[in-house]
């Protein structure tokens, strides 16, 4: 059982902006689908309705919300605490998800993208608790720089 967050954050914490992600990297969204395909994701009620295509196909997508009757085709939903126990699970967001599972996850999978954007969802957290354990450097063809970040928490 694990639970690994993944995310792709700027220099300055932004992870989204007006419900989308404010740039586009193609192979970002190609490690996402290969590290999830398979498993558990689990995100807050305001990605899921940021995704264009839903649900992400090949995974289990559960959608956590605090409305007792909202549903959504090809989603489950439940509280975060039992989505947090199922087997294999990646949080894929959004912000407020991201900050309540933290206490939870034992893995980060995250994209560094090397510069600023403005935004109005952003998540920040102790580097210090945590080791890097891999890291790949790349840019995209438009000359965004960014990095593939593995980080495992610190033994207690
Ligand atoms: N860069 C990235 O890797 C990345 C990844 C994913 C998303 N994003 C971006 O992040 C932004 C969305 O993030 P966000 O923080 O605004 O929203 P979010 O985390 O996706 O969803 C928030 C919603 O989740 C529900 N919720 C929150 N905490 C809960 C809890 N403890 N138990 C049950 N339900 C709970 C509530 O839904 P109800 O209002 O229905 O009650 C809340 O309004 C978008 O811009 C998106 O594009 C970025």
């Amino acid at each position: 059982m694990s639970v690994t967050l993944i995310l792709a954050a700027a220099e300055n914490g932004v992870i989204g902006r007006d419900g989308a992600i404010p740039w586009h990297i193609s192979d970002d969204l190609k490690r996402f689908k290969a590290l999830t395909m398979g498993n558990t994701i689990v995100m807050g009620r305001k990605t899921w309705d940021s995704l264009p295509k839903k649900p992400l196909p090949g995974r289990r997508n559960i959608v956590v919300t605090w409305q007792k009757l909202w549903q959504a085709e090809g989603a489950e939903t439940m509280p975060l605490e039992r989505a947090l126990e199922q087997p294999d699970v990646f949080i894929i967001g959004g912000a407020e998800i991201y900050r309540a599972a933290l206490p939870r996850a034992g893995r980060i999978e995250l994209t560094e993208v090397h510069r600023a954007f403005d935004g109005d969802a952003a998540f920040a957290f102790d580097r210090k608790d945590w080791t890097e354990i891999a890291r790949e450097d790349h840019a995209t063809p438009e000359g965004l720089r960014y990095s593939f970040v593995t980080l495992e928490r610190n033994a207690p």
